[in-house]
């Protein structure tokens, strides 16, 4: 599978916590975009999609939420439910986030920028690339 669910380093102290993430210490890609998802309804199912070419690294930085992670040969489910668990999913992995706590905030850090047009939104085309690639 393409993806990878680790641990963050927390260098908390009586102060608090503080995870920083930086190239080359806890993930390999320059990021060149981030969103957070928040707010999200009950019954949401966000993603639904593949890329091309971006590479994703998944942190929930309050709440929960679960991940259905797919790469047209296997599914798994991955929960996050801590802000020291990072997911990374590469690119033409098939993903849909759900079961959004009503706290949830998620953070996505990316290697592109946002281009619609590297988005794969129909699951059979998503199907076709990848059984055609092996
Ligand atoms: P959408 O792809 O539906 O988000 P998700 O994958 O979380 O379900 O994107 C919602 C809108 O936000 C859509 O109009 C495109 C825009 N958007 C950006 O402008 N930049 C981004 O990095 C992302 C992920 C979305």
């Amino acid at each position: 599978m393409n993806y990878k669910l680790y641990t963050l380093k927390d260098f908390g102290d009586e102060r608090g916590s503080l995870i920083p993430v930086e190239k080359g210490n806890n993930i390999d890609f320059d990021i060149q975009r981030a969103f957070y998802i928040y707010g999200t309804t009950q019954g949401t199912v966000r993603g639904v999609h593949a890329n091309k070419f971006s590479e994703f690294l998944m942190i929930v930085i309050s709440g929960s939420c679960k991940v259905l992670v797919d790469d047209g040969f296997k599914k798994e489910v991955v929960e996050l439910n801590h802000p020291n668990q990072a997911l990374y999913l590469d690119k033409m992995v098939w993903k849909e986030m759900y079961d959004f706590s009503h706290n949830a905030v998620l953070l996505v850090l990316s290697n592109e920028k946002y281009n619609e047009n590297e988005y794969i939104r129909d699951y059979d085309e998503f199907l076709k690339i990848v059984k055609g690639n092996k």
